[in-house]
């Protein structure tokens, strides 16, 4: 089904910058006067959110990757339906920090779920439902963690061969969906790659 609305991605490892360039392309599009939401994954509506917790909980070092997988999904499954799919129907720009492709990458590259089954998965939680507009803000998992700093949630505490695997995959699901994935360089500066995602949205507007 299409949507009045948009629904626009940002994904990218640790510390990449993509939550300051979704908040500002929240606060372009807004002072545009377009009607536009910036939610996150995992979390976005209450019971979301109580999944987060438990995902980034460095307390639970027991949770294996199927749970972990699954857990992420459940998460998706009920802001798609809470959130996503109403305001894409009422005509809402929706910018999202992180979706499915983020499964892809960290569990699937990342902790070797095999890729098939996440797809099969998302397809499930998701009913069908994806983005129109991906931007990857790439960079490398020394930088990115470097930024990050020492506090760090159960995920960001995995090695730096971990956080490079996560990266490929995000070049793999670039270099697969072409039309899809906007591949931005995270070194260059805030300003300059603000531009290119600006840009990049007015075309599907
Ligand atoms: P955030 O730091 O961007 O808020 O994301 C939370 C963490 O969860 C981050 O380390 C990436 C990770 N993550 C996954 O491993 N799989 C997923 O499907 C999602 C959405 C996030």
């Amino acid at each position: 089904m299409a949507y009045k609305g948009k629904f626009i991605t940002f994904e990218g490892s640790e510390g990449c910058g993509k939550s300051t360039q979704s908040k500002l392309l929240l606060d372009h599009l807004t002072a545009k006067g377009v009607a536009a939401k910036l939610i996150r994954e995992p979390g976005g509506v209450a019971i979301s959110e109580k999944v987060r917790a438990i995902l980034l909980d460095r307390k639970n070092t027991a949770m294996n990757k199927e749970c972990e997988t699954l857990l992420y999904m459940a998460a998706r499954a009920q802001l798609v339906e809470e959130v996503i799919r109403p305001e894409l129907a009422a005509g809402t720009i929706l910018v999202c920090d992180r979706f499915l492709d983020s499964t892809v990458a960290y569990q699937g590259y990342g902790c070797g779920v095999p890729v098939d089954a996440i797809k099969g998965i998302g397809l499930f939680a998701t009913k069908g439902l994806g983005p129109d507009l991906t931007f990857f803000l790439d960079l490398s998992a020394e930088e990115g963690l470097a930024r990050r700093g020492t506090e760090r949630d159960r995920i960001e505490l995995r090695s730096l061969e971990y956080h490079a695997r996560v990266r490929e995959g995000y070049h793999a699901i670039a270099r697969s969906e072409p039309g899809r994935v906007v591949v931005i360089d995270a070194r260059r500066s805030i300003a300059e790659n603000f531009e290119a995602i600006r840009g990049a949205v007015e075309k599907i507007l």
